[in-house]
């Protein structure tokens, strides 16, 4: 079951209040470490576009959702940015990217989805190429306003992203209460 809770313009205007205070700052000073300036990232589930305007400083960077609503609101923020309507899952495009990097998005996947996601993100990466994703921290999952959230821990991000990911850090952080959340760095086998 998807939920339709980021996808009617209400609901994305609450999103954009309610998450107006947070951004990914701390996590993009962490990718900074790995993946060099003006790389080509894809950022997915840009949402609101918080995180994708600090990106652009340093990358040359595309934003993406599955969102109608969030992808209209990011282009009218936006006029000269470049974003993808792109589903996490399938990640149907033909470009290729340095990295790739998403705060709180891949937690709306299941696991299947999630295994889905981690090989074609392999396949969209250039040699080498950087992944830098947060999640929320725990087990087990729920459905929360509607929408499916998974939760992790790092041996199970380590399981699903061990196979095509040299893994760089797995590190918890706090986003609301403390280590609530989980980074993950990692670098492309070959
Ligand atoms: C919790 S919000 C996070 C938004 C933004 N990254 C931030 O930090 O505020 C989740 C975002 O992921 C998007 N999303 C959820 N499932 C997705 C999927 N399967 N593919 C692409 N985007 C998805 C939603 O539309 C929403 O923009």
């Amino acid at each position: 079951m998807k939920g339709e809770y980021y996808k009617t313009k209400a609901s994305v205007e609450e999103y954009i209040d309610l998450a107006k205070d947070v951004n990914g700052i701390n996590l993009i000073e962490r990718l900074k470490l790995h993946l060099p300036s003006m790389s080509a990232l894809l950022e997915l589930g840009s949402g609101p576009g918080t995180d994708w305007k600090i990106l652009r400083k340093d990358y040359r960077v595309t934003g993406s959702d599955n969102s109608t609503e969030f992808l209209k609101h990011l282009k009218a923020k936006n006029a000269d940015g470049e974003f993808l309507e792109l589903d996490a899952v399938t990640l149907k495009t033909v470009q290729r990217f340095d990295g790739i990097y998403s705060n709180k998005v891949l937690h709306h996947l299941r696991d299947g989805e999630l295994n889905d996601s981690v090989r074609r993100q392999f396949e969209i990466l250039s040699q080498g190429g950087i992944i830098c994703h947060s999640f929320w921290r725990g087990e087990g999952s729920e459905v929360f306003k509607g929408l499916f959230v998974n939760y992790h821990e790092e041996a199970d991000l380590r399981s699903v992203f061990g196979e095509l990911f040299e893994i760089i850090l797995i590190e918890p952080y706090k986003e609301f209460d403390e280590d609530d959340s989980l980074l993950l760095i990692a670098k492309r086998k070959g």
